[in-house]
């Protein structure tokens, strides 16, 4: 890696005003008013999934041909690096087929290795610890329905999990105040909330949702079972997280509700919130096409 290579790792390694950039690309291509001068003609993306995916695959690979350049899909299981072979060689090798690697697996150490040694920008599709590819798309959907997030009042119900962490990332970044409401026993890393304070954040840690979404502009869950997590108890520490219309009728009367899907109704949320008029799921997800576009020409400026 080079210094001036432009990974896009996690939120809180990336300029507040870089990140604003995005999102404000991300918005003038959406009004096509931007970005339709193929201007990654001739780029390639390597996309290494270790887990599984539906929005993250479909979105980059849309988005990077939508950019003028053309993907390369690599399953963990298929590549050499599922036999042994090690990030660092692999990093070293695809660097010199394309142009940007993309890669969702499961320990954060095995992203920032493959960015260690790439010569290419790599961008995080997903690990155990962040999803900061979500954070922007969802970002960019409260946007739109609500106006700026600066200053709002965002809450989480639910696992303490990666889109949390980023959730936390993001408040700082984009200047919000996050109130996460979890169980003691699935909350998120220590570090993340001692990194907020140490930039001046607001984020608060609770342990009761009515608390946590009291008067808040927007209501966001997720999955109670993560990819790679095994179901122990989960069900039964999670059911008073999730966000149904009663939560959501502490919130404020216009609050909108956020979810990465894949969501599971009757689970962390109801049919009638994720249904309802208050939810912005799939404007969420096409976003992430619009601000997966604005990082992949951030990353390959
Ligand atoms: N939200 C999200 O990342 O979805 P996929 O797992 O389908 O990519
Ligand atoms: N927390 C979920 C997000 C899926 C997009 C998971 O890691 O499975």
């Amino acid at each position: 890696m080079t210094a001036s290579t432009r990974h896009f790792l996690d939120l809180d390694e990336i300029d507040e005003a870089d990140l604003r950039g995005m999102i404000d690309h991300a918005a003038a291509m959406k009004r096509g008013e931007a970005g339709t001068d193929q201007p990654l003609r001739g780029k390639y993306l390597a996309m290494i999934f270790e887990k599984q995916s539906t929005r993250t695959r479909v979105s980059f690979e849309v988005g990077m041909k939508q950019l003028g350049g053309d993907v390369v899909v690599l399953n963990g299981g298929d590549l050499q690096l599922g036999r042994g072979e090690t990030v660092a060689d692999t990093a070293r090798v695809l660097s010199r087929y394309v142009d940007c690697i993309m890669m969702r697996t499961y320990e954060r150490e095995k992203m920032t290795e493959m960015a260690e040694y790439a010569s290419v920008p790599v961008i995080n599709g997903l690990t155990d610890s962040t999803h900061p590819c979500q954070l922007m798309a969802d970002v960019l959907a409260f946007e739109e329905h609500r106006g700026p997030i600066r200053g709002r009042t965002i809450a989480w119900s639910g696992d303490g999990n990666n889109m949390a962490a980023s959730w936390i990332h993001a408040s700082v970044r984009f200047g919000f105040n996050l109130r996460i409401a979890c169980p003691e026993e699935l909350k998120p890393d220590p570090a993340l909330f001692d990194w907020a304070d140490s930039q001046g954040g607001a984020v608060e840690l609770l342990h009761d949702p009515v608390a946590a979404v009291r008067d808040a502009d927007c209501v966001v869950t997720d999955s109670w079972i993560s990819m790679g997590d095994d179901e122990a108890n989960r069900h039964n520490l999670l059911s008073p997280f999730r966000v149904d219309d009663a939560l959501m009728s502490k919130a404020k009367d216009d609050a909108v509700f956020l979810h990465c899907l894949p969501a599971h109704r009757g689970e962390e949320v109801t049919a009638e919130v994720i249904d309802g008029p208050r939810s912005l799921v799939w404007d969420e997800a096409e976003n992430r096409l619009h601000t997966q576009k604005a990082i992949l020409a951030w990353c390959l400026a």
